[in-house]
């Protein structure tokens, strides 16, 4: 086959190339154009030719170089086009979006609240930047009382003092000043205390008060709507028992422990063999406080409770490390899909 036969049945192959895949036109473009490739050989025997025959076939030679060039280059485009296209099939259903999951403590304190309200508490909300009126003096702390120590209490501000709420009670006393009796609300929030971090104590956790005044309420009437909640959160088998306690703007005071939902009383670990597990305190309003609010302790009385959210989600779910719950690590959040 003479050089001038070879240049057209190369450029004629060229034209005829039909690859389907990005794969087969890298196959073609070794075959024609790599260093031992169809056109390199062209070229050798170029090099062998008669001068005068160079001069005539040179231009040419060098013409099939550039159409296989661009031929392969004009075949590689249109594929690559073409996979894009095929992926914008406009009729193919999307892909799947992976499906978060609601905060366990959003789910615990959203079940609380909702056993409160089928009661017919309505939900009350405070801000977390509180003064120490409505944090202590309202709620009949005594002056020198622990907790108005920076030790134990964020302070943004001292003189006068500025500080994040270490407890929603001071929500109750938003409230009492602003609303006549009756009243029945239920305040969740976040609360705040100087504490070391670790896996039993944080620097901020989740509250829910409760409170009920109006003419004739009684520590029965307490006991009474603490049993409903037991037995709607933990279970109708649950049992409760108060003991007494003590708190500044309750008077008297209780604290609340429901019997162990994992052992059922006869004690283990959780309740530390007791059978019971600590929940809540509570206690009726104390007079002082009524009046700091303008409400008259000799027609009306009160009671109110408050409760850690992170607690009860430890008991239902039973996780042992508090930080859990605000590292944001999605191996531990995704465990609460479905859960509502
Ligand atoms: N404020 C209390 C605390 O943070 C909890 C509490 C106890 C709230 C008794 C109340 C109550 O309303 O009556 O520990």
């Amino acid at each position: 086959m003479t050089l001038q036969e070879k240049i057209e049945r190369l450029t004629k192959e060229l034209d005829e190339l039909q690859p389907k895949t990005l794969k087969e036109v890298e196959e073609l473009r070794i075959h024609f154009l790599s260093r031992k490739g169809e056109i390199a050989d062209l070229f050798e025997e170029f090099k062998k030719l008669a001068p005068e025959e160079k001069r005539s076939l040179g231009a040419v030679v060098n013409r099939v170089k550039q159409i296989a060039t661009e031929r392969i280059e004009q075949l590689r485009n249109e594929l690559k086009e073409e996979k894009e296209v095929s992926h914008e099939d406009l009729t193919r259903t999307s892909d799947a979006l992976p499906m978060g999951s609601r905060h366990p403590l959003s789910i615990v304190e959203e079940e609380v609240v909702a056993i409160f309200t089928k009661l017919g508490f309505s939900i009350a909300r405070g801000p977390e930047i509180e003064d120490d009126y409505h944090l202590f003096s309202a709620l009949n702390f005594p002056p020198d009382h622990p907790a108005r120590d920076m030790q134990d209490t964020f302070f943004i501000e001292q003189n006068p003092a500025v500080l994040l709420r270490t407890h929603t009670s001071s929500v109750q006393i938003r409230i009492m000043e602003q609303t006549a009796p009756p009243i029945r609300v239920i305040c969740p929030g976040r609360v705040y205390r100087n504490e070391a971090i670790s896996a039993r104590a944080h620097c901020f956790f989740h509250q829910v008060e409760a409170l009920y005044v109006d003419k004739q309420v009684s520590f029965q009437d307490l006991r009474e709507l603490l049993l409903f909640f037991a037995r709607e959160f933990f279970g109708p088998d649950s049992k409760i028992r108060l003991r007494p306690s003590y708190f500044p703007f309750t008077e008297p005071s209780a604290e609340m422990d429901v019997s162990c939902n994992i052992c059922h009383g006869k004690g283990c670990a959780l309740c530390k063999q007791t059978g019971w597990v600590e929940i809540l305190g509570c206690g009726m309003v104390d007079p002082n406080v009524l009046k700091n609010c303008g409400i008259d302790p000799e027609i009306y009385s009160g009671y109110a409770l408050g409760m850690g959210i992170e607690r009860m989600a430890n008991l239902k779910y039973r996780c042992n490390d508090l930080r859990r719950f605000s590292e944001n690590d999605i191996r531990f959040l995704s465990q609460f899909e479905g859960e509502h």
